[in-house]
């Protein structure tokens, strides 16, 4: 039977914040083996055999991509075949799209030493999902504004690394077609065309700015630069934010879909990025060992069903939702709130940074009191909450950043052993990793048993991978242009 017992908060005035410290609910229901709520969430609980099948099935997925096959994980080649020497210096403009907001950035890197300045300008629903000229000449307008009043509009053409975090098939360090928009975005005309294109047409259009782009970078990219910058060991950069993705150093011999590949300066590289868009990883089914119906839900109700199946069971776009229609289904039984779902079935109205609140609830609140979680459910419209409510609400958001975090530690974990190396960072970032209380900890944990061998490795939070990585690309790919041309002079000279 279930261990519920039922201790009323009554919200009508007479409950208030003191009066649940007053009520301290019963130990945590997790304690408790055999309860009904335990019991219903038992599919979101990982093992760690569960965990190393996905390692297994996501390299296979990879090798397909790596190969040209048609695969799940795409393992886009970035083009991106060198990594900062630490001489890098200039003046460069970064543009950043990949969420709700775009940033312009103007960066001065003088040695180990980046000044920047930069602008958030809000991306509104309706152009990321009008059509794809608004959507560009939105960003051209933004960057207008933004080297106006930085006096920047009558300065020598500067050079741009673009970071557009969306999977894009690259045949090139400066072109890129978008495969298919993920995240929320779904503006027309832009899937398969070149977004480099696009944004120089709305630069034209508007015929007062002018752009120089040298790099065209996914953000785990730009991760990956910011932390080889400080850190030479770095060869894996990871997001887990509005969406989760990967990318890490691949030996080019491993890359059968670039055989034969030379560089402009005729060179075959040993290693290049390669943006593996792990995200979508499970498209194919691969996944279904371990999805529940509550991830069918989440993806039916998504912009894109059956995409990015991965990132859904992960990233902050989802996590709310998942974990909301988890309490749904729970109400829907009769096992939380009296068996009143209405409050909880509005469709994202329990977003991710409310799992983030109530796992620090978990951490922080030796009483166990709940008084965030109340406060949330309260806020909601939840009607009749009971202690038990809050610690099993509590429970729910647990298992869903635990389930997100060990998923991810099974990605990390397979690409350290794929990669192999003694010491490898790890560079990070995104806002569930900055901003979750426990999400960090458990990643780190689980890698730790997922990995083989001594290899050794760490994480490394990324400061601020899309602006600095952007110019750190671009910087290292206008150095490259400069050693090229002046090769070129000397030999014409002899
Ligand atoms: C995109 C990736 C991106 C990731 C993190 C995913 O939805 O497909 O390209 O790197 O989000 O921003």
């Amino acid at each position: 039977m279930s261990s519920i017992v039922c201790h009323p908060i009554i919200k009508n005035g007479i409950a208030t914040d003191a009066r649940i410290k007053k009520q301290r609910p019963p130990p945590l229901v997790v304690a408790r083996p055999r309860d009904l709520i335990q019991e219903a969430c038992e599919r979101l609980v990982l093992s760690d055999q569960q965990l190393r099948r996905i390692m297994v099935l996501m390299e296979k997925s990879m090798e397909q991509g790596l190969s040209g096959k048609k695969a799940a994980v795409k393992m886009l080649p970035t083009y991106v075949d060198a990594v900062p020497n630490g001489t890098e210096k200039g003046d460069f403009l970064a543009l950043d799209l990949g969420g709700t907001n775009f940033r312009v950035l103007h960066i001065k890197l003088e040695g180990k030493e980046t000044k920047m300045t930069g602008k958030i300008f809000r991306v509104p629903e309706s152009i990321m999902r009008g059509t794809g000229e608004a959507l560009f000449d939105h960003i051209a307008d933004c960057m207008a504004k933004f080297m106006e009043e930085n006096n920047l509009k009558d300065a020598t053409k500067l050079p741009l690394g673009f970071t557009f975090s969306f999977p894009c098939e690259q045949d090139g360090l400066t072109r890129g077609k978008l495969v298919t928009w993920t995240k929320g975005f779904k503006a027309s005309g832009v899937e398969g065309s070149d977004v480099v294109t696009l944004l120089r047409d709305a630069c034209h259009r508007r015929k007062d700015i002018d752009i120089d782009v040298v790099a065209l970078l996914n953000d785990t990219v730009g991760t990956l630069m910011a932390c080889a910058f400080q850190e030479n060991t770095c060869q894996i950069g990871v997001i887990v934010g509005t969406g989760t993705n990967a990318c890490y150093m691949e030996r080019l011999d491993r890359i059968p879909k670039l055989a034969g590949y030379v560089d402009e300066h005729n060179v075959t590289p040993e290693e290049m990025i390669i943006n593996t868009e792990w995200g979508a990883f499970g498209d194919d089914g691969a996944l279904s060992f371990l999805r529940t119906k509550w991830d069918d839900a989440v993806d039916r109700e998504s912009i894109n069903p059956g995409q990015h199946l991965y990132e859904k069971m992960i990233s902050g776009m989802y996590m709310g939702e998942c974990a909301r229609v988890v309490l749904e289904d729970l109400a829907k039984q009769g096992l939380l709130f009296g068996g009143h779902s209405d409050a909880i079935s509005t469709p994202h109205c329990f977003p991710t940074k409310f799992v983030s609140e109530i796992d620090s609830d978990l951490l922080e609140d030796d009483d166990r009191t709940f008084q965030k979680t109340y406060q949330i459910l309260e806020d909601i419209g939840v009607e009749m909450i009971t202690a038990n409510d809050c610690a099993n609400v509590a429970y729910v958001c647990s298992l869903i950043s635990t389930r997100a975090a060990h998923l991810t530690a099974a990605g990390i974990a397979m690409l350290l052993n794929r990669i192999n190396k003694k010491h490898v960072t790890v560079g990070v970032d995104g806002s569930v990793y900055r901003f979750h209380p426990t999400y960090p900890t458990l990643l780190d944990a689980k890698i730790a048993e997922l990995i083989v061998g001594d290899i050794e490795y760490k994480l490394m939070l990324s400061e601020d991978g899309s602006g600095r990585g952007a110019a750190l690309v671009a910087a290292v790919a206008t150095r490259l242009k400069e050693e090229k041309l002046a090769a070129a002079a000397t030999a014409s000279e002899r």
